[in-house]
């Protein structure tokens, strides 16, 4: 299957048709989930190979031999993604399983579940230039054009997959509701590896010693990430992922958004967040001065 060019529209939001059917994105909504599955949920460009990385390593007690021969998405595979149906039923439990589907699609299949959930969420102007860049190496995503026009799209909420604003007030909505929910952010996985490791390794119940929380930190550093070819995306074809216009693992920096952000930029943005995010309850660690 190669549809590079196609899109699949899912209630309401487009999705890239190279990873997507109807009938895929149909079966995400009826997964039948287990009480011992982990559900890695974000949007797009918001650590979720990191969290897929950290989990990984945390369920192997640090033993990286899992992380460096297995690919990211044979591991930890995309509930909605088209080659799923298959591999999914051929992990061993507890199963990890990553989406980027908003919370009221996956409300109904997640009701009654013990599944443990782990939101992982970024900086909205960091996602945005992170996936800026995306968009100019992933042949299956649109054109990404300029920044500003991207941004713009962004800020609509009509990019591939779908609102920012609305992904991440949906699922922090549940916070309080969903007992097995857990919120992670990019921003404290970068100041303070361990203690986010500590964080998971906590709520998935699988605690660790001091040496295994050192490995899983050395083994999920950007730099032994970039570096492994089961992570890094390297072993994507180039007419999928052109590898010429840019990397996967790009900066991996908090606050890389003020590089490419006008003084404008970061007025508006301001502005539609302000807007937006009125009756979000989290306080996000990128809301602080510091951040801005
Ligand atoms: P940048 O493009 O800003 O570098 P996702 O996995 O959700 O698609 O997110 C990809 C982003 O996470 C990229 O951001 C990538 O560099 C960053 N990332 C992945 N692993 C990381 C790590 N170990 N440390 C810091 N950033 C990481």
């Amino acid at each position: 299957m190669s549809r590079l060019d196609a899109t699949e529209t899912f209630d309401g939001i487009t999705f890239p048709g190279h990873l997507h059917t109807q009938e895929s994105l149909q079966l995400a909504l009826r997964f039948p989930f287990q009480d011992t599955d982990i559900v890695i949920v974000s949007y797009p460009k918001s650590g979720t190979t990191w969290m897929q990385q950290m989990v990984t390593l945390i369920s192997n007690k640090g033993d990286p031999h899992v992380s460096q021969t297995v690919p990211n998405w044979a591991r930890a595979p995309w509930l909605e993604h088209h080659y799923s149906a298959a591999l999914v039923d051929t992990l061993s439990r507890p199963r990890v399983i990553t989406t980027h589907l908003p919370h009221h699609m996956l409300a109904r299949a997640l009701r009654g579940s013990k599944a443990r959930v782990i939101y992982v969420s970024r900086n909205p102007k960091d996602v945005v230039v992170s996936f800026y860049h995306f968009h100019k190496m992933a042949n299956f995503l649109p054109e990404a054009g300029s920044f500003q026009d991207f941004l713009n799209t962004f800020l609509e909420g009509t990019v591939h997959f779908g609102s920012w604003f609305d992904h991440i007030k949906g699922w922090t909505s549940q916070l309080g509701a969903m007992t097995n929910l857990l919120h992670v952010t990019y921003e404290e996985m970068s100041m303070d590896c361990q203690g986010s490791i500590v964080k998971v390794s906590s709520f998935l119940q699988c605690p660790l010693v001091e040496d295994e929380v050192n490995s899983c930190a050395r083994h999920c550093s950007f730099s032994s990430m970039r570096d492994n070819s089961m992570i890094n995306c390297t072993l994507i074809p180039h007419e999928i992922l052109d590898h010429s216009k840019g990397s996967f693992m790009r900066r991996g920096k908090v606050g890389d958004w003020r590089n490419m952000f006008t003084e404008e930029q970061n007025e508006h943005f301001e502005r539609v967040l302000m807007g937006k995010m009125q009756g979000c309850s989290v306080e996000f660690v990128w809301g602080d001065a510091a951040q801005r």
